[in-house]
């Protein structure tokens, strides 16, 4: 059972030490931090974790919870042969759109470029979308991923780019998460084509006012050909006034500004993060925003992938998201996104797992998931493998047994 709550020493639960040691058997500082317990048990009450321990003192702890709230309902013990780890956190997901572009991946892959201006041709599909479509698609989405072990997704809005249709977008992410995204920044649309500073306008006039009760975030591409950083820090603080959290997407296709924006700002993550300067990888370190890595997009645009080494070494926080969207990323698969991560980042297992599940959770200003501890969200994944390692060690491989969102488990 990997707990992501180092465990006390010698509590007699068989948990990993929380404190480095020199001692030669010691868990791995990395390692140690995911508190893993052999043999354990978890119980489940009304979605929410009651109990986690060693298996063998399951019987008490589940008469001892003592809540009053109704009988325990769940179980979840490791079976021979699994593990069981945090749901993922999914922090970053463009998952309301219409149409896809594979032709654009088919001519990348013969040697194109990735632009941002592809986004405006999802925008386009977008827009003659019904609602029950987009719907339908977004739920497959959805499905899609709590089969690979996501129980929570975050969700942008920004293939809208019209009051109307931006606010539509944010109205049906709210319909199946609370982590909703305003992007209304995405780019700038066909119609405001060399009036970018009139498109920001209304993004912080009436968008901002329409979208904001919907949505938790707000969140602007800073990046040359979508906005720059004065019209960011305009669009973010707006969207801050109105009491949303700060999101940034930074340094994606070349080194600027935005990373040092959102920490200005207060960001609770800045996201791509493939481009830094050392003063970014520093300022980052020296701040709480989360740096969000998305492996998928290097790999689905052919660019060099974001050197998690890097900003781990340097004390910053790391978290790993699908960006699943259907220009530079369309994977839902956030076990994918642990083997790349390992594989071409620089990340152990250990650092990758947490940073698609604490992580995320991070990145998101939540303590309630992407943990296995009392009073966490019930969220579990259980692995058809004996350890997390076999994430990135198996890549590819359909690996999740069974998940339980909110204490509901679906066998996949
Ligand atoms: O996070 N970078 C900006 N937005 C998306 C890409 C969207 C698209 O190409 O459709 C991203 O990578
Ligand atoms: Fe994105």
């Amino acid at each position: 059972l990997v707990t992501n709550v180092p465990s006390t020493p010698g509590d007699g639960t068989g948990g990993a030490s929380a404190s480095a040691s020199a001692s030669a058997d010691a868990p791995r500082q990395d390692v140690a931090r995911l508190g893993i317990l052999h043999d354990a048990a978890v119980l489940i009450e009304d979605g929410l974790i009651v109990w986690v321990g060693a298996a063998g003192d399951v019987s008490g702890a589940g008469q001892g919870t003592d809540s009053g709230a109704g009988p325990v309902i769940d179980l979840v013990t490791d079976a021979q042969g699994s593990s069981v780890i945090p749901g993922f956190v999914d922090s970053h997901s463009h998952i309301i759109f219409g149409g896809d572009r594979s032709a654009e991946f088919e001519a990348r892959m013969s040697g194109q470029k990735y632009s941002a201006g592809g986004i405006r041709s999802t925008v386009a599909a977008t827009r003659e979308a019904s609602d029950e479509e987009l719907r339908a698609r977004t739920r497959g989405f959805l499905a899609e991923m709590l089969a690979q072990g996501t129980t929570t997704v975050e969700i942008k809005s920004g293939y809208g780019l019209s009051l109307e249709s931006e606010t539509r977008l944010v109205r049906l992410a709210a319909e199946v998460t609370s982590e909703v995204t305003f992007l209304g920044a995405h780019v700038v649309p066909t119609e405001f084509a060399g009036r970018a500073d009139d498109y920001v306008d209304l993004v912080v006039g009436d968008m901002l006012t329409a979208c904001a009760p919907h949505a938790r975030w707000v969140d602007v591409f800073c990046e040359t050909g979508a906005f720059t950083v004065e019209q960011s820090r305009r669009i973010l603080s707006a969207g801050a006034a109105l009491g949303l959290g700060v999101r940034v997407h930074a340094s994606q296709l070349a080194p600027g500004e935005g990373v040092a924006l959102a920490v200005e700002l207060g960001a609770a993550s800045v996201d791509h993060c493939t481009f830094l300067s050392d003063d970014d990888v520093a300022a980052l370190a020296g701040s709480n925003t989360v740096a969000t890595l998305l492996p998928g997009v290097e790999f689905s645009t052919r660019q060099p992938y974001p050197n998690a080494r890097r900003l781990l070494d340097a004390g910053a926080t790391v978290a790993l998201a699908s960006d699943c969207n259907p220009g530079s990323s369309f994977t839902s698969s956030m076990p994918f996104c642990v083997a790349v991560a390992v594989r071409d980042m620089g990340m152990t297992p250990a650092e990758a797992l947490w940073a698609a599940t604490a992580g995320g959770a991070a990145a998101l200003r939540r303590t309630d998931i992407g943990v296995i501890a009392v009073g966490a969200r019930a969220d579990l994944v259980q692995l058809k493998a004996d350890s997390y390692v076999h994430l990135a060690y198996r890549p590819g491989v359909p690996l999740v047994h069974t998940v339980w969102k909110d204490g509901v488990a679906t066998s996949v």
